[in-house]
């Protein structure tokens, strides 16, 4: 077991502070993180991983998180993590529901809250919902017993460190607080990687004595790992904003190709083919070309319509449209497979059985907050097909939930347990997550239980459509 170099813990102090520093040299450095969600959960047991020095506490007011987080079936799946968890957990790594106490104890306070798109009021439907970062400000305000270092994982709209240091310096009580904007750029399925070798870890602060005092401190503990010069430094502002234009570049992508899956499907070009040629330039390069029914997840969509409310905001609608296009762009995508679906059924699916093979946004992870599955089970619901969902890893009352919404139920929506079983009677699958599984299944079995003719619809491209095709399956992807 590599523990990586133990060091001295990285003093924290405040130049310009009235208040003593906390004398960490004789102690060891105390990091809270409030928010044990996809983010939170990971981010520190890597830090604990690798700083064994630095005692890392996890908080949530979700009882139910925490208890699965100290059990042997974490809250969330992600390949490497149990053991990630099992190596520092009740060792420097702890999960608990007392909020209260980890603000007490720690240094350093990560806020890895959730920051939804807001449902209501002003901005609805675009702007983030930070009700849950306020409150934590709130509650940091309220609890501290000393100088501490507040750090935004959560993604935020730019300023939004204004907000929390307005909150604190109204209830401080004379407590010092320095606070950092360090946004998280771990994708889901691959998040252990990600946090093991980033490409850049980003921590912006304020440029006064007293900020770039915190900066170093936060940099002190990514240096455990993560190479100098992989660490940069920026303002706030900076640093928030850049959060948001990562996830919109990365989705702009995503659409661009699959806005150009569609002109493939009317010409005849393929778009994996597209994608390559294009990709070999080194000026565009080859990641974030795979065309798809469309991006999922919790952040694209959301952290885009927080751009595009950010840039109505400060009047500048062009900008603002430009990125909303990514999003519509995505939306079109999502309802152009769900009709490919039923045109090619002979223009009706009632009471049809389409097999929906993934429900998760993407594959390795449980996550289906988005999913472009939950868009495409709709429109075919709403179509009045029977549809049979498999996800290697969704619990089915999740998937039940999320298609027919909380507390109600959908007759003609059912979970099966394995993909055999999905497409058992079945005049259509639709391939809607990578599962690696899925490259790997018997079709011709597959086939031979399906209703004739039998028709496979690849909305993620993983498989050879001519050799589904040579087994009798009128096959078809996207933009091939
Ligand atoms: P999540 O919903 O999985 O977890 C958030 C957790 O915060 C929940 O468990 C919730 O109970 C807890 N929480 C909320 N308010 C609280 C409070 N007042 N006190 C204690 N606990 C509280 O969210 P997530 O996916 O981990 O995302 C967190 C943030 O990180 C979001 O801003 C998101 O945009 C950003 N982010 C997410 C990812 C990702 O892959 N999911 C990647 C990068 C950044
Ligand atoms: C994304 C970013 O990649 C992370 O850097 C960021 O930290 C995170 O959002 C966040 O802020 O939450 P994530 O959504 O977990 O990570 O996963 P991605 O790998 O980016 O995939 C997002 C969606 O795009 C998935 O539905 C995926 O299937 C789809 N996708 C991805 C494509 O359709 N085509 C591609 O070429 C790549």
């Amino acid at each position: 077991m590599n523990l990586g170099p133990v060091v001295k813990p990285a003093p924290v102090y405040f130049l310009d502070s009235v208040e003593p520093a906390p004398s960490l040299a004789t102690q060891r450095m105390k990091i809270c993180c409030i928010g044990a969600g996809y983010v939170g959960g990971p981010t520190m047991a890597m830090i604990a991983r690798q700083a064994p020095e630095i005692e890392v506490r996890v908080v949530d007011m979700n009882a139910a998180r925490i208890a699965a987080w100290n059990s042997e079936t974490l809250p969330i799946y992600e390949p490497g993590l149990l053991e990630l968890v099992r190596e520092t957990r009740g060792r420097n790594l702890h999960f608990s529901t007392d909020v209260k106490g980890g603000i007490k104890a720690a240094d350093i306070i990560f806020v890895a809250v959730n920051t939804p798109t807001k449902t209501y009021g002003v901005g609805a439907g675009r702007a983030a919902d930070l009700r849950f970062i306020e409150l934590v400000a709130r509650t940091i305000a309220e609890h501290a017993n000393g100088p501490k270092i507040i750090v935004e994982k959560s993604t935020i709209p730019v300023k939004t460190a204004e907000t929390i240091k307005d909150i604190l310096a109204a209830n401080s009580r004379g407590h010092r607080f320095e606070v950092l904007s360090n946004p998280e750029f771990l994708a889901e399925g691959t998040a252990v990687a990600d946090l093991q070798a980033p490409d850049r870890v980003l921590i912006g602060g304020e440029r006064t004595p007293g900020g770039e005092a915190a900066i170093q401190t936060l940099v002190d503990v990514y240096a455990h790992w993560v190479p100098r010069e992989r660490i940069l430094t920026t303002n706030l502002w900076s640093s928030e904003l850049s959060k948001l234009v990562a996830n919109a570049f990365l989705a702009q992508r995503i659409s661009s190709i699959n806005s150009i899956s569609a002109l493939c499907d009317a010409t005849g070009a393929d778009v994996e083919e597209v994608a390559n040629a294009i990709g070999k330039d080194s000026r565009i390069g080859p990641k974030f070309l795979k065309a798809s029914v469309g991006f999922g997840g919790s952040c694209f969509q959301k952290d885009i319509l927080n751009l595009v409310y950010l840039c109505e905001n400060f009047g500048l609608p062009e900008v603002a449209s430009y990125w909303e296009g990514v999003v519509k762009m995505n939306d079109w995508q999502k309802a152009r497979f769900s009709a490919k679906i039923v045109r090619s059924l002979f223009n009706t699916v009632a009471e049809k059985r389409i097999a929906v093979l993934g429900f998760a946004f993407k594959k390795d992870t449980n996550d289906t907050r988005e999913s472009a599955a939950i868009a495409v089970c709709r429109d075919l619901l709403a179509e009045q097909a029977r549809v049979v969902v498999y996800d290697p890893k969704v619990p089915a009352a999740e998937i039940i939930q999320d298609v027919a919404g909380k507390g109600r139920d959908e007759p003609r929506l059912t979970v099966a347990a394995s993909a055999y079983e999905a497409a058992q009677g079945a005049h259509a699958i639709a391939i809607l997550t990578e599962w690696d599984e899925f490259k790997t299944l018997d079709y011709s079995r597959i086939l031979a239980g399906m209703n004739q003719p039998a028709f496979l619809f690849d909305g993620r491209n993983i498989l050879e459509l001519a050799n589904m095709r040579a087994l009798g399956f009128r096959a078809s992807g996207i933009g091939r």
